[in-house]
């Protein structure tokens, strides 16, 4: 199997709730290595950028709203499969259909406030890395 990149966001909910290095702890037991790392307060510019592809759903607001009310960590995790592995990690995007265990499952509030995103595709992973990384930040 290859190893790959994925983009991952401890969202606001996890940042206010101290619940970081749990979500951390979480990700590096399933084997997903955090080779960057940082705590940033996103612009609703960045947020909108980042959530385009939901810009006509009607939770869109309310979802720029919560990524802007509060720190969030952005990371990039390596490992093998690892955008499927941490998609996994993540659980259901509702918490309540989320499997036991699961980082959602656990953690998470309701189905906007969710703790984690994770990228869904490789070029998702790509394009999501490159907005908020450079190559040198990112240390395997
Ligand atoms: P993410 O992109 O954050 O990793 O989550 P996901 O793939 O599991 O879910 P997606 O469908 O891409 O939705 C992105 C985020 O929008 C919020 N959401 N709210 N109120 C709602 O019905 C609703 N549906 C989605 C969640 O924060 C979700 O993670
Ligand atoms: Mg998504």
């Amino acid at each position: 199997m290859a190893i790959e990149r994925t983009f991952s966001i401890l969202k606001p909910d996890a940042t206010v709730r101290n619940i970081t290095g749990a979500i951390n702890a979480m990700i590096e037991k399933a084997g997903l290595r955090i080779v960057a790392q940082k705590r940033i307060r996103m612009t609703r510019e960045q947020a909108e950028t980042f959530y385009a592809v939901h810009r006509e759903r009607p939770f869109f607001g309310e979802l720029v709203s919560f990524m802007i009310s509060g720190p969030v960590v952005v990371q990039v995790l390596e490992g093998e499969n690892a955008i499927a592995r941490y998609r996994e990690v993540m659980g259901a995007t509702d918490p309540a259909k989320a499997a036991d265990g699961t980082v959602r499952k656990v953690h998470a509030r309701s189905v906007g406030e969710n703790s984690v995103h994770g990228s869904d595709a490789p070029d998702t992973a790509v394009k999501e890395i490159a907005q908020f990384f450079s190559g040198n930040e990112i240390v395997g």
